[in-house]
Parts: C-alpha cells; sequence; structure tokens
C-alpha cells in the first residue's frame, strides 16, 4: 500500500505536534465557554484526526459525528452534500467545533455548517486538519487549520482513495497511476 504513494507531505510525527498546538489554541479559546462545546466529526475522514486532537484539549467537550456524502471512487468533488447520518442529540444554544479532514471546494463545510445553524447551535467553528486553498468554490475557511497542502489529490490519515488507504499514518500524494486505473 505504501508503495502506491508518490510522496509524505506531512508526517506522523509532525502531525502529531500540530495536533497539540490546535488544541491548545482551541482549549484556550473556548475556555470561558459557559456552554459545554461538542466536537462534530465528519465522518469518516475526520476519526484519526478526531482521536489524535481531543486527547489534548484541557476543557470539559463532548464530541459526536455527522456522515456526509463524500467523493466515492472519483477524486472530483461533488457539488451537492447529501446527510447520511444526522446528529442525535439537540444542538440549540451548544457551541460547535466541525472537525474535519480537509477543505477542498469548500462546499461540505459550508453546507454543513448553516446545517448546524439552522439547528440551532449558538457558534460553528471548522478544525481541519488539512486545507487545499487553490481548489476552492465557495466563500469558506477554516477557523483552525493543521497544514495547508498543494492542488494534488492525498491520502492517509483518515482521507481515502475509494475507501482504502485511511489508516496511513501520514498524509501523502497517491500516485496518479493508482486512481487512473479504478475511475
Ligand atoms: P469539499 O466539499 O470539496 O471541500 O470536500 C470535502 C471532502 O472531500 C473531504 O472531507 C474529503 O473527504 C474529500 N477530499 C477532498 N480532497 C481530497 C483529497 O485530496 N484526498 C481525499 N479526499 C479528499
Amino acid at each position: 500500500m505504501e508503495n502506491n504513494i508518490k510522496k509524505i507531505l506531512v508526517t506522523e510525527d509532525q502531525i502529531k505536534s500540530r495536533c497539540i498546538e490546535l488544541a491548545q489554541e482551541i482549549t484556550n479559546d473556548y475556555k470561558n465557554s459557559t456552554v459545554t462545546p461538542l466536537f462534530v466529526g465528519l465522518l469518516k475522514g475526520s476519526v484519526p484526526f478526531m482521536a489524535e486532537l481531543i486527547k489534548h484539549i484541557k476543557l470539559n467537550v463532548k464530541y459526536d459525528f455527522m456522515c456526509v456524502s463524500s467523493y466515492g471512487n472519483s477524486t472530483e468533488s461533488l457539488n451537492d452534500v447529501k446527510i447520511i447520518m444526522d446528529l442525535n442529540a439537540s444542538i440549540k444554544n451548544v457551541p460547535i467545533i466541525l472537525v474535519e479532514d480537509i477543505v477542498d471546494t469548500g462546499n461540505t463545510v459550508k453546507a454543513v455548517k448553516e446545517l448546524l445553524y439552522n439547528k440551532g447551535a449558538s457558534d460553528v467553528k471548522v478544525v481541519s486538519l488539512l486545507d487545499k486553498p487553490s481548489r476552492r468554490k465557495v466563500n469558506v475557511k477554516a477557523d483552525y487549520v493543521g497544514f495547508e497542502v498543494p492542488n494534488e489529490f492525498v491520502v492517509g490519515f483518515g482521507l481515502d482513495f475509494a475507501e482504502e488507504y485511511r489508516q496511513l499514518p501520514f498524509v501523502g500524494v497517491l500516485k496518479e497511476e493508482c486512481y487512473e486505473v479504478k475511475e
């Protein structure tokens, strides 16, 4: 599997260190919150990032997950975002920290933010492991970003191609021939 990686963009150690920094920043920003903040992870890509980040948050927080449509077997982003699995509990007046693996076109984050506000969230901030600003199609940005990546298809640390490569402990660029054969 690792033979299919052209180059590593972010190492496991870099991810771990950056998660500690992001968690410190978030802890500081929410330390005076009177309502317990809720981290909402977008399945499935946010799982390793959520796990690494949350353990360094020095506050009383909760977490939950939602599932929205993603790429399927293609490397092109979808315009429409479909909710596949919603949150269970009410988020009325709850401050939300939306946890994403990558902000690419921005469609997903924009749509999910709107949805969370419609459900009554008092505030929605976004923390994303990766940001690919060169691909942005809508005006949205993450409040906390782990790493900016170039316009290349990346996998690992939760990011997949056709559901594979999510378990890699680093973020790398997939060799073109690996996704050309599956499309
Ligand atoms: P957006 O709606 O275009 O911002 O895309 C968000 C989702 O697309 C992310 O949560 C990922 O699941 C997926 N995605 C975007 N870029 C990549 C990539 O380079 N590799 C793997 N998945 C990606």
